[in-house]
């Protein structure tokens, strides 16, 4: 795995910019406000080196409405199974709201790429221990923090200022927004969802496919596929509408 970032030191890839490796062609996957926050991920990536790291070429999107107009000055080029049309590209998947997170890994596999042809983005801002991993299409916004022993899974996306503290997994898939903080230990299962601003105590396991709201504070462990929120959280209902 390697992480693009504008860590000190940086990635090989980050060294070799400025001295004559040409960007490579990246492509996002979703029009939606997190692919284009993904868009800025890249650009200010860019910006920080002397030469572009990545070569925006556009976006893919399975809404046909979409289709030839421009998202952020971007083409949208065509559904995502078009990604085999653009085999000199790399790809990082934005999908993934809370409607759409239980279907993400579907949508990815979907789209016929593999993994060795995600990137793996980390803001300038963002803050990985080099003790951290952090899987194949993971995108860290600024300001998120993940630190020794974390391991972070494939296609996570992780957006501005949560903290992932030391020996914390988070799962393939799973979307972790705005402000979460999660203690030291937490274990978070495959294809979850986490809003803005939850608290996970240290060592509490959360079950794959599950949903932490806005706000909670989550003390005990979580069964896969189970909604929870408040503070202390308590299940609300199971995300396929089945008795909790
Ligand atoms: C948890 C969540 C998915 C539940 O949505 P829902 O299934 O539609 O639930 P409802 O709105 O019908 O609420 C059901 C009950 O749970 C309560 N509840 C819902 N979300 C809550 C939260 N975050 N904290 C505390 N209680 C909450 C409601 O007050 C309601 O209680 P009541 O039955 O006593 O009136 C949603 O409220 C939430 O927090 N989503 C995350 C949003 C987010 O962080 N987005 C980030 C965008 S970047």
């Amino acid at each position: 795995m390697e992480i693009v970032s504008g860590a000190p030191g940086g990635d090989e890839q980050g060294a070799d910019a400025g001295r004559g490796s040409p960007p490579r062609r990246l492509i996002v996957m979703g029009t939606g406000g997190n692919c284009v926050d993904i868009l800025d991920v890249v650009l200010d990536l860019n910006a920080l080196r002397p030469a572009p790291l990545y070569e925006c070429v556009g976006w893919l999107d399975d809404e046909p409405a979409r289709h030839g107009t421009t998202v952020a000055g971007l083409p949208v080029l065509g559904p995502l199974s078009a990604a085999a049309d653009y085999a000199d590209c790399v790809f990082v998947n934005g999908i993934g709201s809370v409607r759409t997170f239980m279907r993400k890994a579907r949508i990815i596999a979907g789209a016929g790429v593999p993994d060795e042809r995600f990137a793996t983005l980390a803001h300038p801002l963002a803050s990985v221990s080099r003790w951290a991993r952090v899987g194949a299409g993971a995108v860290l916004f600024p300001h998120v923090a993940v630190h020794s022993g974390a391991r972070v899974g494939r296609h996570v996306i992780v957006l501005a200022t949560s903290v992932i503290n030391h020996d914390v997994h988070v799962g393939d898939y799973t979307c972790i927004t705005s402000g979460v903080c999660l203690s030291g230990g937490v274990q978070v299962g495959a294809s979850c969802y986490l809003g803005t601003n939850a608290c996970v105590v240290g060592g509490v396991t959360l079950g794959d496919g599950c949903i932490v709201g806005m706000g909670s504070v989550v003390r005990k462990d979580v069964p896969a596929g189970a909604v929870v929120a408040g503070n202390p959280a308590r299940v609300i209902r199971m995300v396929d509408g089945t008795a909790p």
